[in-house]
């Protein structure tokens, strides 16, 4: 199977924009919808990417609408609205504006897209998956969260520039959830086959690992009106790729665990296979026992913001 009918993109801020900008060069899909409820913003922001066809080649037809009946039909929907952190908030501090956004969201999903496939980008991502795949009542292999992939490429790229080697031969693993509790496992990071463990020395590597987990936060403060979308869309579209193309790639994302990693009723970053059906198995890895103890400390964070979630009004 190559390429898809459609992707709907749910939210055109910033990452909405980036992403539909690159799922369109990369020319993935017919069709390309942006939707957001800021009359203009989808409809201007697709145009502008479409005017760039005729340079950049390609087929991809870009349209933006603020209307939930333009994910009719949608092979691919990837979930980015809601609000995005500001400099000293964590993104916990979004849970409950964003879960009414995202059940709207989700209920439309059912009805209009029934067959997609969904990607959640929205924070705190890791609860908003759950939160996504329980409204919309989808089978948990079609629901998945973009986590693991943005919070791998970071530690790829400090890793990469830290030996001066290209950042694609840095392979590696940030499992857990996408917050303060994010576990990059060394045990599984190699440059081109060579254990990460054998080129640097421990304490580069603690270094490394704390601004990995810190990633995210480190942009928003830079860029104090938002957050980060090149890395975070360049990770999404990836994940994107692997679905219409039935890629089958091993990629950390947040998945449903239903008896791995010894976890139950829970979203969090896990390395998982995805392909066209979503996720096609979730892959169990040994881990050292500080990651297990780093790990069980994440999936209890996402646990007590399961817990709030739950305590909201309906
Ligand atoms: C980040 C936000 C998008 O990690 O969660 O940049």
């Amino acid at each position: 199977m190559t390429g898809l009918g459609k992707v709907a993109v749910l939210g055109a801020g910033n990452i909405g924009g980036s992403l539909a900008q690159r799922l369109a060069e990369m020319d993935l899909a017919r069709e390309v919808v942006l939707v957001d409820i800021v009359d203009g913003l989808p409809q201007g922001k697709a145009l502008d990417i479409q005017e760039s066809a005729p340079i950049l080649g390609f087929s991809t037809r870009v349209t933006g609408s603020t209307a939930l009946d333009a994910l009719a039909g949608a092979d691919v929907v990837v979930e980015t609205a809601g609000l995005a952190r500001k400099p000293g908030m964590g993104r916990s501090d979004l849970l409950s504006k964003n879960a009414s956004i995202v059940r709207g969201h989700a209920e439309a999903v059912r009805v209009q897209a029934p067959n997609a496939v969904v990607i959640v980008v929205t924070n705190p991502v890791d609860v908003m998956t759950y939160w996504f795949r329980k409204i919309s009542g989808f089978p948990p292999a079609r629901v998945f969260g973009e986590s693991g992939t943005l919070d791998t490429a970071r530690f790829r790229w400090f890793v990469a520039e830290a030996l001066g080697v290209a950042p694609r031969d840095v392979t590696g693993f940030v499992l857990g959830s996408h917050g303060d509790t994010m576990v990059p496992v060394l045990s599984l990071t190699s440059v081109s086959g060579v254990p990460l463990t054998k080129l640097l020395p421990a304490d580069r590597l603690a270094a490394i690992v704390e601004r990995a987990k810190q990633g995210g936060g480190e942009i928003v403060n830079l860029l104090k009106t938002g957050s980060a979308f090149y890395a975070p869309t360049a990770s999404q579209a990836e994940l994107v790729r692997a679905i219409a193309r039935d890629e089958h790639r091993l990629l950390s994302a947040s998945a449903h665990l239903d008896g791995e990693f010894g976890e139950r009723d829970v979203y969090i970053g896990v390395p998982a296979v995805l392909g066209r059906a979503g996720v096609e198995r979730v892959v169990p890895v040994d881990l050292t026992p500080e990651e297990r103890t780093a790990f069980a400390a994440s999936v209890a964070a996402v646990r007590d913001d399961l817990r709030i979630l739950s305590e909201l009004p309906p």
